[in-house]
């Protein structure tokens, strides 16, 4: 599919910014040049998946769409139960709902904004465990995705096995620079919660990516085809909560997986209340099929190599021209480290958001801000804010979408910006929301 896109002049991408709050989800699309706010979605559909909308299925129940969703699940997950549902975050509210009561606590290695959000709306904690070089953007650890183990069963031995209903572990690893986790650390995390009996769910949103990564960086996989190796994977988990914008390459959809016959009945009529019939979740006909095409492409070798090559020559661009980057670059995005490129705005006056603001008025390119704006919490006990360790500007690649010259302008337009800057400034929050308030807080420029 080929889409129009133009670059609109500075002063209309300076009032945009002034009217949107200097928060780039309140830009229109039609005001972008070039749209890495996210690989959520908005990926290109193949022309396999264009004619597997011709033959949706729209029944109410029981549709051949799902049917060919449940057989391409079985396939890959090997799940005994999923339901469909229309995004990641309902499979995650499903979850939550049904798993988690007030002050129980759900460890991973790094929750996403939507994970995170879910559980803390349920008075839960979530609790991010993730090995120390993954907050150091230097470190070349092929799996900095990983969990800390040893932080795992400490954790565990602190809370109380009753204080925790489930566990996660998030593949890849997007609020940490979207870095794999190895096949030997998913082991032995499987391990540790069935010794506990805690409920293991992966978020498998980039398995596919996972997956690859542990082709090309664990021993003992090379031989093995991406499928193979997403089978091993979902075998050491008991579910998973996916959403198929990502992995899946569509534009809507999701999933919440299960072995557990009674967790498949409660979240079957948890879905109908909130999403639709056990056959279609919030989705139509259609986009089950092209979820189903979307998943069996996305484990494509060739298609993999292309995309972490991709993102291998964005990374190796901004290095080149001294930008610091989160390394090694992850498998959907690039994510520029705020904190080293712009040491004199401070957490509280948002670096990475000062930096996608930049670059959306230097050229037109849209980017989204994972630090303090997207993670920054006020600890309820102390009175302190509690800022994360990283500060980022994700640079997220949708997929089958551009090309070498629309990421040479990107990486062109970071080294222009690095010339001047020391003159860039923070920001102060006006407006937030108490949850997800990076969807929609609105800021200002500081000394204005
Ligand atoms: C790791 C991870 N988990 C969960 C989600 C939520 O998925 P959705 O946006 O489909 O609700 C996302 C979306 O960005 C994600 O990256």
């Amino acid at each position: 599919m080929i889409e129009p896109i133009q670059l609109i002049s500075k002063e209309d991408r300076q009032s945009a910014l002034i009217r949107a709050g200097y928060n780039l989800f309140g830009i229109n699309s039609e005001e972008i040049f070039i749209d890495l706010l996210t690989d959520s979605g908005t990926g290109a559909m193949s022309q396999e998946q264009w004619s597997a909308l011709m033959i949706g299925d729209e029944s109410y129940a029981g549709s051949r769409s799902y049917f060919r969703l449940a057989d391409t699940m079985k396939e890959i997950f090997g799940f005994q139960n999923f339901v469909p549902t229309h995004q990641g975050r309902a499979a995650e509210t499903i979850l939550c709902s049904l798993l988690l009561k007030d002050g129980q606590s759900v460890p991973s290695n790094t929750h996403f904004d939507t994970t995170d959000a879910n559980i803390r709306a349920k008075k839960g904690v979530p609790v991010n465990l993730v090995i120390d070089s993954a907050y150091d953007p230097n470190d070349k650890y092929p799996f900095k995705g990983n969990m800390d183990l040893v932080k795992l069963e400490n954790f565990i031995a602190d809370t109380g096995v009753d204080n925790i209903p489930f566990g996660m572990l998030t593949i890849t690893n997007n609020a940490g620079g979207g870095q794999p986790v190895s096949m030997e650390n998913i082991q032995a995390v499987s391990a540790i919660y069935r010794k506990n009996n805690i409920p293991f769910f992966i978020d498998a949103c980039r398995y596919a990516e996972n997956a690859y990564f542990i082709k090309l960086r664990e021993s003992g996989y090379s031989e093995k085809s991406p499928k193979e190796i997403a089978r091993e994977i979902f075998t050491h988990a008991d579910g998973a909560t996916m959403s198929a914008k990502k992995d899946g390459n569509a534009n809507i959809g999701g999933f919440l997986a299960m072995n557990d016959e009674n967790l498949y009945l409660r979240a079957g009529n948890e879905l109908i209340l909130r999403e639709g019939f056990l056959t279609y979740g919030g989705l139509a006909g259609r986009d089950l099929d092209a979820i189903a095409v979307g998943l069996r492409e996305g484990l494509d070798e060739k298609y993999l190599a292309y995309r972490l090559a991709q993102t291998a020559y964005l990374a190796d661009k901004l290095t080149e021209s001294d930008i610091p980057i989160m390394n090694p670059p992850g498998g959907h995005a690039v994510y520029v480290d705020a904190k080293t490129f712009l040491p004199h705005i401070p957490p509280h006056e948002f670096p990475a958001q000062a930096l996608c603001v930049e670059l959306f008025l230097e050229g037109g390119i849209r980017s989204v801000e994972i630090g303090s704006v997207m993670f920054a919490y006020l600890n309820t006990k102390t009175g302190e804010v509690v800022y994360p360790r990283l500060e980022l500007v994700r640079l997220a690649l949708p997929r089958r979408v551009y090309t070498q010259s629309h990421l040479d302008y990107v990486a062109d337009t970071l080294a222009g910006i690095k010339t001047r800057k020391d003159s860039l400034r923070g920001l102060k929050i006006v407006y937030a929301p108490e949850l997800l308030r990076h969807f929609t807080a609105r800021f200002e420029p500081e000394n204005l």
